[in-house]
């Protein structure tokens, strides 16, 4: 008997406790409804800047997007079809890409061209009503939302006809974006860690937050009838602006010798400074992006010749030097094709170097499916404000022109190899080519 009340007690306990911790990450699922949170066009009429500073982030398009949808609905949704304890992490997708879903427990969402709630991704209120997070590190959606007339912001003291407001020390801490920016997989790997590598960085130290680059503060009104103040600006540019990518990386190129015989060897030497990032370059959805270096020499022939990088004998460098090997066998499963073959593994010219972090699957191929992930490659990406120094070697061909050979080096971004995005049918912005930055010098060949 003693032991039954001390049983029923400590259950009664445990019940209560437990109902007043308020739900965070996979606990969010079906906890709202929809119409708990108000739409965007809500906040237009006062908040207008805000808005449409909103509408053309990737904010607005986190669920509506074309490679989202095609991410979504043609891999990880018959993916979790095929095995059943991916249910579960596909249906997170929706915590960071579609929040109203996920907690209205409206999961598989409709697809975009429903036109359903689902579309608003990353909402107004979404993000205006989170009142704080769980954990240790914040990951996987593990905000806490409270939904209401109250919004959270970061300063206080303001006034609204339409809402109350509340200031919260979190608006301006790197944590309010590591909930989304940060991503944990089933088997317990790091899959997105941009607010990890943040805290290892000099920003960190520096005291300068994500909002300090992505939601840069400017003399103004954020409201229509607001007093003029500095006002932060919802741009969120990332990886989707060319003009944001510009530039990141400074490079210079140098000949150790600035004259050359014709039979002798040219040894060039390039210096890459990451000047703009708080994170590593690139971040974020790292299995799908590619940095790489492209070097080329003409002659005063005007003959163009492509020189390959230096190898420097690192585990794993062959994945950060281009190759024409093949990968990504594992959209064969989702996609029902059997042993799917792969395609091309980077697409990009024989013999630049990639900076970049491969994904491998079970089987140990590369992966762009980020939750199919098992193992992490080399992490050979850019550091905040770290220089990596690349060499090349180049043997003059016979038949170089005699005089002055100018050698470019130009690097390049993509935010999706395009081999898969082919596949995949994902249109060509997803993979077009963004220039980061070139620089080039010269030598003169003498006989
Ligand atoms: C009728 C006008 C109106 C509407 C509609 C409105 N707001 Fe506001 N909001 C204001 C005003 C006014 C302020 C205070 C501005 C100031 O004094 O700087 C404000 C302030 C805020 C702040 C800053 C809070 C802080 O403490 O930093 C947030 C966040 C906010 N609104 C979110 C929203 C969201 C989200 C919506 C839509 C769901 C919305 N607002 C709709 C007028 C409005
Ligand atoms: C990804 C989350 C996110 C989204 C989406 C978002 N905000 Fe914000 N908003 C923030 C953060 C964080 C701040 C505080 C930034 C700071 O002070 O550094 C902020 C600040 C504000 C402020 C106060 C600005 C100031 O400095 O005076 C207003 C008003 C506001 N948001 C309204 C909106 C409205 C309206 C929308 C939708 C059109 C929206 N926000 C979408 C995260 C978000
Ligand atoms: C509720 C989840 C959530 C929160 C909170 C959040 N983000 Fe995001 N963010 C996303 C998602 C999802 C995307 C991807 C949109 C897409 O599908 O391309 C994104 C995209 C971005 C992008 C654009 C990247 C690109 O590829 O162009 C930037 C920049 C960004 N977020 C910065 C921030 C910053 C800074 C904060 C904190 C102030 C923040 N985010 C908070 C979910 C979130
Ligand atoms: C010192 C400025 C700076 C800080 C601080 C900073 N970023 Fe960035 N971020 C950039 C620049 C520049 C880019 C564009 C180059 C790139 O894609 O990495 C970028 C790109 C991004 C992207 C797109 C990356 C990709 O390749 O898809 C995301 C997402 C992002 N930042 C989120 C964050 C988050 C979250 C934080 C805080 C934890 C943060 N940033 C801190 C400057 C900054
Ligand atoms: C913890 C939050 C989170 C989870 C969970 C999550 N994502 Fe994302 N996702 C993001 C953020 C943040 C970005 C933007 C990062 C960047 O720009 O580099 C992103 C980017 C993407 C992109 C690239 C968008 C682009 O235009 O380049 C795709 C596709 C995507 N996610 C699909 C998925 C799928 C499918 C799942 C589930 C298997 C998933 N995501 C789970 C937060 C998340």
């Amino acid at each position: 008997m003693k032991i039954k009340i001390t049983l029923f007690c400590s259950f009664f306990m445990f019940t209560v406790l437990f109902s007043q911790i308020p739900p965070s990450g996979e606990g969010l699922k079906g906890s709202k409804k929809y119409d708990q949170f108000e739409k965007p066009e809500a906040c237009k009429s006062c908040h207008t800047h805000i808005y449409q500073q909103w509408r053309q982030a990737m904010m607005s398009q986190s669920y509506t997007h074309h490679w989202d949808e095609i991410e979504y609905f043609d891999l990880a949704v018959p993916h979790a079809e095929k095995v059943p304890g991916l249910k579960e992490p596909v249906d997170g997708c929706n915590g960071c890409h579609t929040p109203l879903a996920y907690m209205a427990g409206d999961v598989t969402p409709p697809r975009p061209s429903a036109n359903s709630r689902a579309n608003e991704g990353v909402s107004c209120d979404v993000c205006h009503t989170i009142s704080g997070w769980a954990g240790d590190v914040p990951h996987n959606f593990s905000y806490i939302s409270s939904p209401g007339r109250r919004k959270y912001g970061a300063k206080p003291g303001l006034v609204s006809p339409h809402h109350d407001t509340e200031a919260l020390p979190l608006y301006e801490q790197t944590e309010y974006c590591g909930n989304c920016h940060n991503e944990k997989n089933p088997y317990g790997i790091w899959v997105k860690s941009t607010q990890i590598e943040w805290k290892e960085g000099p920003y960190a130290r520096e005291d300068v937050p994500c909002q300090r680059c992505h939601m840069p503060k400017a003399w103004g009104k954020n409201a229509t009838m607001a007093k003029e103040d500095m006002v932060a600006q919802h741009l969120f540019h990332g990886a989707h602006d060319a003009g944001k990518i510009a530039g990141t990386i400074e490079l210079r190129i140098h000949p150790e010798e600035h004259e050359i015989p014709y039979d002798g060897t040219a040894h060039l030497q390039i210096q890459l400074f990451n000047a703009k990032t708080g994170h590593k370059f690139p971040t974020g959805s790292v299995e799908d992006r590619i940095v790489w270096l492209h070097v080329t020499a003409t002659d005063a022939n005007g003959k163009e010749y492509h020189l390959a990088v230096d190898k420097k004998g690192f585990s794993g460098e062959e994945y950060t030097i281009a190759s024409d090997a093949l990968g990504y066998q594992d959209m064969g499963i989702p996609k029902g094709i059997a042993n799917f073959k792969g395609v091309q593994r980077d697409g990009v010219p024989v013999g630049d170097r990639i900076f970049r972090m491969p994904y491998f699957d079970a089987e140990g191929n590369i992966t762009i499916m980020q939750w199919n992930t098992k193992t992490l490659g080399v992490d050979y990406r850019i550091g905040p404000r770290e220089t990596k120094i690349e060499t090349f070697t180049w043997p003059l061909p016979e038949d170089i022109a005699p005089g002055r050979v100018v050698v470019t080096a130009q690097l390049n971004y993509q935010k999706l190899v395009k081999p898969v995005a082919d596949f995949l049918g994902v249109p060509e912005e997803e993979s077009e080519i963004i220039p980061v930055n070139s620089a080039s010098t010269y030598f003169e060949v003498y006989e």
